[in-house]
């Protein structure tokens, strides 16, 4: 086990002083104590087809892909959902009101993709444990990339690009009407895996240097929760000018940040809180997210890890401030412009392999359907290469490794509120459906009934917010509470009454999305001790200017069978 002062401590590369929490948990106030940023915080398939594909893949050997024959990769493509990337179409961000061509060089040929033979995987480092001279190799190689002529797919204006295209509906999906989309579902992971790994295999080649990584920002850990300083520079090819002013180190990062600013001395502790909750989550539907059919359209089902903290860092980063608010990282069409937004997302692939390895057994959706999804990106010899979602389990296998640096998350799970509800006293009312979000909506929601004891095994209780209406174009941010009856200033993410959050990432939709959200309940009802209950209270929380841009359908708590 690390030492505290070893989780603590900082490289001279790092920002992000931090003092171990002092205030006894009992002393700790209120958090909904929002302050100007000039603050600081220091403070479906049939029986037959299955045997078929399980023929074709070989059970549980999902690298013999690549040996398939091309008749055999043809006959598992009728199942698959990919880009129609012979078909790409400028997209039409609403925040920027004209048309972006986001679309790579006309695609002549598409190469089947081989994993690589590697003899030593490649250690990807945390960006505040860098050597001085990893930091000049990936300055240097960025510097480089930056260089490039912008129709050549390697250069850093086509990478963005890559990340628009696909972002922001700029392809179909192959054989359907829909709009191909990585987020809100569970191509989210796999997606931005294959990016970054052909990100990282351009910067080997543009620096000869094949055991180059890139670096990940570790913001799941007290060194890594502010910006990493190496990237805000402004002599550095780094930097990005389009960032939040306020948020620059040794300004610390909430893990739940919503567009307010929060005075909390705590919430490091309340990160690390909040991490152990988003990454306990059990299914694939709740870490990965939910698995989307060809010709289903887009529809939120996102994991935890999307939702938050993922979103969260995104709007974080951005600039309130740009002449388009929030770019560059508060809008994917703009993301990818931002270097700081590779070491955010392989931090987020780092987590897709702790998740893994929590326990022991597979943990990945088996669903043909997603695995023989794919996608389609240009490698270091600016040939298009289509990866599959089976090809980007391992990330061993694609030649990469994370440092080992201390997890202290896993040793930190959620608290209970310092004011305890068991049952409340004035339960709130039953209120009606739909209710506009312009202020906190507090209801009793009645929860099913329990058919059998195989019930509470083999299901998980979920509450839903169904029909939630939004505005897509900004970014909306609400939490949920669960037995929370009056104001609930005092909890926050990491507590155990935190249900969770929705945080709206601005896409390139312009009608108002509609969608349902699901949160799996069914630890906290037993944490917070309501097994007996029939009913509970929920609470929503808008917590940024634009609650009048959501409307939630209704609310209710189902048991759903656990996949
Ligand atoms: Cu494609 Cu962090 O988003």
């Amino acid at each position: 086990m690390a030492s505290l002062s070893s989780l603590l401590s900082v490289s001279p590369y790092s920002g992000c002083k931090i003092q171990p929490s002092v205030i006894p948990l009992n002393k700790r106030r209120s958090v909904n104590n929002y302050v100007s940023c000039k603050a600081s915080n220091n403070g479906e398939d049939s029986v037959n087809k299955f045997d078929r594909r399980d023929m074709l893949f070989g059970l549980g050997n999902l690298y013999g892909v690549a040996t398939l024959s091309g008749k055999d990769i043809a006959l598992a493509d009728d199942w698959s959902l990919s880009p129609d990337v012979h078909n790409c179409k400028p997209v039409k961000p609403s925040a920027v009101g004209k048309k972006m061509d986001c679309c790579p060089p006309k695609i002549k040929e598409i190469i089947e993709f081989t994993p690589p033979v590697v003899p030593t995987p490649r250690v990807r480092p945390a960006v505040h444990l860098m050597t001085p001279d990893q930091i000049a190799d990936l300055e240097k190689g960025i510097q480089m990339m930056k260089m490039l002529p912008e129709d050549d797919p390697r250069s850093f204006a086509h990478q963005a690009k890559v990340h628009c295209a696909y972002c922001d509906d700029a392809y179909k999906q192959m054989d359907s009407t829909m709009d191909f989309q990585v987020h809100e579902n569970a191509l989210f992971f796999p997606f931005h895996r294959a990016y970054l790994y052909f990100f990282e295999r351009i910067l080997c080649h543009l620096l000869e240097k094949p055991d180059f990584a890139i670096p990940f920002w570790n913001w799941d850990a007290p060194p890594g929760m502010c910006m990493p300083k190496i990237y805000t520079k402004p002599s550095s090819s780094l930097y990005d000018e389009n960032r939040d002013k306020c948020h620059q180190p040794p300004k610390l990062l909430n893990l739940n940040y919503g567009g307010k600013e929060v005075k909390d001395p705590e919430i490091v502790d309340f990160n690390l809180r909040w991490m152990n909750d988003q990454m306990s989550v059990e299914t694939a539907k709740e870490f990965l997210g939910k698995v989307i059919k060809r010709g289903n359209g887009p529809e939120n089902g996102s994991g935890s890890i999307e939702t938050s903290p993922h979103n969260n860092i995104h709007i974080w980063v951005g600039d309130p401030e740009a002449t388009i608010h929030g770019e560059d990282m508060g809008h994917f069409y703009s993301a990818g412009r931002d270097p700081l937004f590779y070491a955010h997302h392989a931090n987020v692939d780092r987590m897709w392999n702790i998740w893994q390895k929590m326990k022991d057994r597979p943990r990945d959706h088996t669903d043909m359907d997603w695995l023989n999804s794919s996608f389609v990106l240009y490698d270091e010899n600016r040939k298009a290469v289509r990866i599959k979602v089976s090809q980007c389990l391992d990330s061993k296998i694609l030649g990469y490794v994370y440092q080992d640096v201390p997890i202290p998350w896993k040793d930190t799970p959620p608290i209970r509120r310092p004011k305890q509800e068991r049952s409340l006293g004035n339960l709130p009312p039953t209120i009606d459906f739909p209710q506009i979000l312009s202020s906190d909506i507090t209801t009793m929601v009645d929860r099913p009934e329990v058919a059998s004891p195989e019930d509470t095994i083999n299901k998980n209780e979920v509450l839903v917010l169904e029909d939630v209406e939004y505005d897509p174009t900004l970014p909306l941010h609400f939490d949920v509470l669960l037995n929370v009856g009056d104001e609930g200033e005092d909890v926050r993410a990491g507590h155990i009454e935190f249900v969770g959050t929705f945080t709206n990432v601005p896409h390139g939709r312009t009608t108002y999305h509609k969608t349902s959200l699901h949160f799996v309940i069914t630890k906290k009802i037993q944490q917070l001790g309501l097994e007996g209950d029939k009913k509970v209270a929920v609470k929503i929380v808008p917590n940024v200017n634009g609650g009048d841009r959501i409307k939630i359908g209704g609310i209710k708590i189902q048991l759903e069978d656990i996949e």
